[in-house]
């Protein structure tokens, strides 16, 4: 099956798809970006992945007419095209090609990107028995709600995480208030209660923590935003992360140190198994 590109209209293979190194996302980062999982051939939560883009680029200030070149059929065909049904598109839309200055250009076309390749397979013996995560310094900026492809701290984090033999890095405040992950929303568990930090401009609003404040009653769980440290996150009874990418995914050890018994507990697998069904639709 081929691996799919498609720049600014047109389709092609990913080898041989290129972009202008005056583009502005290659630049300077200007610009945002999506990753879209479809499951057996339908696109899963693609309206509020594109509701969450189209919010990100007027958050910056880039104009993208979504009425006159709506994303939907593109990505469609895309699909299509690459032959895959359980596949990972990635949409980046950058503010464009300019002679490189870093006030934004008054006349300017925005540069739409996408990939279609086959969706990773994640091991199951790793959903099975939870990941390690390490913590790390928040230094990123004040706007992480705006899913920026300027990415360089989740990347050195996830880097230095990965050196440690950890799955994942959790962003911890100055002031020790726990964020989220590099690239995953995280949760705790307190007594059957499941708590995710508050959905403010520091954290990415995740479309999977979006479905699974639409579903966690109907596996019989409690799921609140609430502010908490990171003592209160070493302390849990459970930890859990989620993405696109990952779902839902137990953490059974944090800087080394277990979480509750060190295995992946009950809430955490409740709120996946109601995630799977709402893949199954
Ligand atoms: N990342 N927080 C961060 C910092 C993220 O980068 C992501 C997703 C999430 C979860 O968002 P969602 O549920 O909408 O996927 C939270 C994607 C998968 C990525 O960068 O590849």
């Amino acid at each position: 099956m081929p691996e799919v590109a498609y720049v600014n209209g047109v389709y092609g293979p990913i080898g041989e798809a290129t972009v202008s190194i005056e583009d502005r996302g290659f630049q300077f980062g200007d610009g945002v970006y999506e990753v879209v999982f479809s499951y057996g051939g339908k696109m899963f939560l693609l309206d509020a992945h594109l509701q969450r883009l189209q919010r990100s680029l007027t958050d910056i200030g880039i104009s993208y007419d979504f009425d006159a070149a709506p994303l939907g059929p593109i990505i469609e065909e895309g699909l299509v095209r690459s032959g895959f049904s359980d596949a990972m598109i990635y949409l980046q839309v950058t503010r464009g090609v300019a002679p490189r200055q870093h006030a934004i250009p008054r006349s300017i076309t925005p540069t739409v990107v996408m990939t279609f390749k086959a969706m990773p397979i994640f091991p199951e013996e790793m959903r099975e028995s939870g990941v390690k995560v390490m913590s790390t310094r928040d230094g990123r900026w004040a706007k992480c709600y705006i899913k920026a492809i300027t990415l360089l701290p989740n990347v050195l984090a996830k880097s230095e995480a990965r050196r440690r033999g950890c799955y994942e890095a959790v962003f911890v405040t100055e002031t020790g208030e726990v964020r989220e992950c590099t690239s995953s929303n995280i949760y705790i568990v307190r007594d059957g209660r499941v708590t995710t930090p508050p959905r403010t401009q520091s954290v990415l609003h995740g479309i999977t923590q979006s479905f699974l404040f639409a579903c966690a009653a109907s596996v019989g769980c409690e799921l609140k935003e609430e502010v908490f440290n990171f003592e209160t996150l070493r302390a849990a009874d459970e930890v859990f992360v989620s993405s696109t990418a990952v779902e839902v995914l137990g953490v059974t050890t944090l800087d080394g140190e277990p979480i509750g018994d060190g295995k992946v507990g009950p809430v955490t697998r409740r709120m996946y198994e109601a995630f799977r069904r709402g893949v199954r639709g």
